[in-house]
């Protein structure tokens, strides 16, 4: 479904907290930076998740849909229901800290992505700028991807790389990698709102 107003994409974004990478695209989107979107809505599984109030200062519609008391299952479709009734195209998953199952993940095949701090397929899941720190690695960054059923595991959209510094604490290279976040999603978003790329098997191809 496109918006009446102009054919523009809908897209809806995912988050649990601080709101930063969703703030960015918002923003990104509001400058002209991301042709074809539109934010719909911004959904939080927690109700005091900051991004919240962040996004309505933006103008952008925003829904709560708590977990508690529900299985994963009916909190999921709930979600569904949202992004569907009102017409979302795309999915952006912007600090969203649930697994989504299958079931989500088929319904938005495709249409749904998820950024994560490191350079995939290094160090997925939690903490990843610790585990890149403890690790030793030299390099480290940012990564656009599909979400698939595997953990961090889809086509890669995007990357972005920052040096990773003796004197680094997680939370040093956490605040590096995240102004790389910032401009590696709102590019991520343009370019699957243009369609001009391809995915062969796990690669991502601009057209
Ligand atoms: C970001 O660094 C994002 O990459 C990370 O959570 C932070 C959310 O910040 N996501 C994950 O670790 C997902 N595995 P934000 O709420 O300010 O966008």
């Amino acid at each position: 479904m496109s918006d009446e107003a102009g054919g523009a994409r809908r897209v809806g974004i995912l988050i649990s907290g601080r709101g930063s990478n969703m703030t960015a695209l918002a923003d990104a989107v509001a400058e002209g930076r991301v042709p074809g979107a539109r934010i719909r809505i911004v959904l939080s599984d927690r109700p005091r998740a900051a991004g919240l109030e962040a996004a309505r200062e933006r103008g952008i519609e925003t829904a709560v849909v708590e977990r508690r008391g529900r299985t994963r299952e009916e909190h999921e479709r709930e979600i569904i229901e949202a992004l569907q009734g009102r017409g979302v195209e795309l999915v952006c998953l912007a600090g969203y800290m649930r697994l989504l199952s299958p079931c989500f993940v088929g319904e938005f095949r495709g249409r749904l992505l998820n950024i994560h701090p490191s350079l995939l397929p290094a160090f997925p899941g939690l903490d990843a700028q610790r585990q890149a720190v403890e690790h030793g690695v030299r390099v480290s960054g940012c990564t656009v991807h599909f979400v698939d059923e595997t953990l961090d595991g889809g086509p890669i959209v995007t990357q972005r790389a920052v040096p990773v510094l003796d004197t680094d604490t997680p939370d040093d290279l956490a605040a590096r990698i995240l102004v790389e976040e910032h401009k590696a999603y709102a590019e991520a978003l343009a370019l699957v709102c243009s369609g001009a790329y391809e995915i062969h098997g796990r690669r991502v191809l601009k057209r």
